[in-house]
């Protein structure tokens, strides 16, 4: 049987969100925003490990007492340049561990509201998938395309499109693979879509929110306070 780990790239400088600390270390319901992203992944019984990739130059992760997320968690300062390349360098951090069948999901340290039934899902109906796959929704609002003076040069049909999210599910190999031959992708889906497969849509919804402005941080808070967390 494969196993599943997980990996979850944090060496971002969180530069749209303007705040004075990376934005995975600001306080959300009592912990750092990180801490309830890894404590989704450490709790779910099927993933065996979980990488949490950072900077190099992190200086804030070792203020905080992580133990209580369990022997799980693997620390990595091995970050790059960009997402794609953080996800690359955490892949070859796990090369020991993980073999070319095992399923590894890659989670945004910035998307804390994950649920066990979202992985669930996720897991449950990759399962038996020849590519893998990844949580999505559907796109709900209609889609307007900006002119350079913003104002609405179209109006974009949102038949089929979907919103793409976290976790993104792949086997080792093809993604370690992916990812090196296609190093300039915003997701990991996108270096398995280069390599010609297609990932499958496993419908997520809107509360596994990314936190990207301050707006989002005050409205993730509010869906973990209301699942009591
Ligand atoms: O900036 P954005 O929110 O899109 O980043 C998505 C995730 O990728 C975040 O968890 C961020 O920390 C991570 N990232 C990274 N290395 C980078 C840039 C982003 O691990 N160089």
């Amino acid at each position: 049987m494969p196993r599943h780990y997980a990996i979850v790239p944090a060496a971002g400088s969180g530069a749209r969100f303007g705040a004075q600390m990376p934005k995975q270390y600001l306080p959300i319901a009592g912990k750092p925003l990180i801490y309830h992203t890894l404590s989704a992944l450490c709790r779910c019984e099927r993933i065996d490990r979980v990488w949490v990739v950072l900077s190099p130059d992190d200086e804030v992760w070792r203020k905080h007492d992580w133990t209580s997320l369990g022997p799980k968690l693997e620390t990595v300062f091995c970050g790059g340049a960009t997402r794609a390349e953080s996800v690359a360098n955490g892949l070859l951090a796990a090369e020991t561990a993980a073999a070319d069948d095992d399923w590894m999901l890659v989670h945004d340290a910035a998307r804390p509201c994950l649920t066990q039934a979202m992985l669930a899902a996720l897991c449950d109906e990759l399962a038996d998938d020849a590519v893998g796959g990844i949580l999505a929704v559907p796109v709900a609002d209609t889609l307007k395309r900006a002119d350079a003076g913003q104002r609405v040069a179209a109006t974009e049909p949102r038949d089929g499109l979907w919103q793409a999210q976290t976790p993104q599910m792949f086997r080792y190999g093809v993604l370690l693979r992916a990812l090196a031959e296609h190093p300039g992708v915003t997701d990991e889906a996108g270096a398995i879509e280069a390599a010609g497969l297609k990932p499958r849509l496993v419908q997520a919804d809107t509360t596994n929110l990314k936190v990207t402005y301050p707006t989002d941080l005050r409205l993730a808070e509010l869906i973990l306070q209301g699942r009591g967390e």
